[in-house]
């Protein structure tokens, strides 16, 4: 599978990949991912206290996995998405549960203009918050927080041909839809998907020295007509299955 990009200028980059990872920290934001997640690693809930977060937990080949969610919002009933929810909960979970590795899985919107179908897999090599916007020198940088993660272009490529995927940049912001400035940021920087959680995550990583590694599914096309919650909410089962299928290899992969 071709590589796109090379994360030029990312200012910020997470440690490498442990040699042999025993603990994994899966990060995962909405229910409906996290359940056939569950299901195909045979992960069982956990009765950790962490307010609202759910975890389930278990053994894979040489892995302990812990799979985090933010869990349902006690006002409206639905998933605490977003960058802010997951930092707080990524945050809150490290200090309580030991690992020597973060992935993030989840859905995320692709480009058609990049040749992208509903349910392909990408793999992220680097993030950051497309909505920043800050001109001032410095502060436009870690607001952006554009971060490197952690597994090197070798390991990508194995992982890539592995999972039939494709490797670049995973872009995250606050919204589901986008604007036209987005739009053209996205054609700019030549992302591959765009979602509301991991650069948050790559933020906390950061600050607690932890390797990431994250993967996405496609659920809907940003530059397409139609709008995005309509494709998501349409495409969400299907593209969360096809990551969950994804997840056993992955962690093959980064066992071996
Ligand atoms: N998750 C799934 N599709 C998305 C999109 N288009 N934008 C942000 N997050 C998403």
């Amino acid at each position: 599978m071709p590589s796109d990009g090379d994360a030029r200028g990312a200012d910020f980059a997470l440690p490498p990949l442990p040699k042999a990872p025993r603990r994994v920290l899966l990060f995962v934001a909405m229910e409906a991912e996290a359940e056939p997640i569950a299901r195909a690693l045979g992960l069982a809930p956990d009765r950790l206290p962490l307010g609202s977060a759910g975890v389930r937990s278990g053994r894979t080949g040489a892995l302990e996995v812990s799979l985090l969610s933010p869990g349902i919002c006690a006002n409206t009933r639905v998933d605490q998405i977003g960058p802010v929810h997951a930092a707080a909960v990524l945050a809150r979970a490290l200090e309580r549960i030991p690992c020597d590795l973060v992935v993030n899985a989840g859905t995320a919107g692709g480009f058609e203009s990049q040749g992208q179908r509903i349910a392909d897999i990408v793999l992220a090599r680097d993030t950051l918050f497309h909505d920043a916007r800050v001109a001032l020198g410095g502060y436009d940088a870690v607001a952006r927080a554009h971060t490197r993660l952690s597994a090197d272009e070798a390991t990508l490529a194995r992982m890539a041909a592995a999972l039939d995927a494709r490797v670049g940049l995973v872009s995250t912001g606050a919204s589901l839809d986008a604007t036209a400035d987005e739009l053209a940021f996205f054609a700019r920087h030549g992302a591959l998907s765009k979602e509301m959680e991991l650069a948050a995550l790559a933020l906390v990583c950061r600050e607690h020295g932890r390797p990431l590694v994250a993967l996405k599914g496609i659920t809907d096309l940003v530059d397409h007509h139609e709008p995005a919650h309509e494709a998501f909410m349409r495409n969400l089962a299907r593209t969360s299955a096809r990551v969950a299928e994804a997840i056993g290899p992955l962690l093959d992969e980064l066992a071996t």
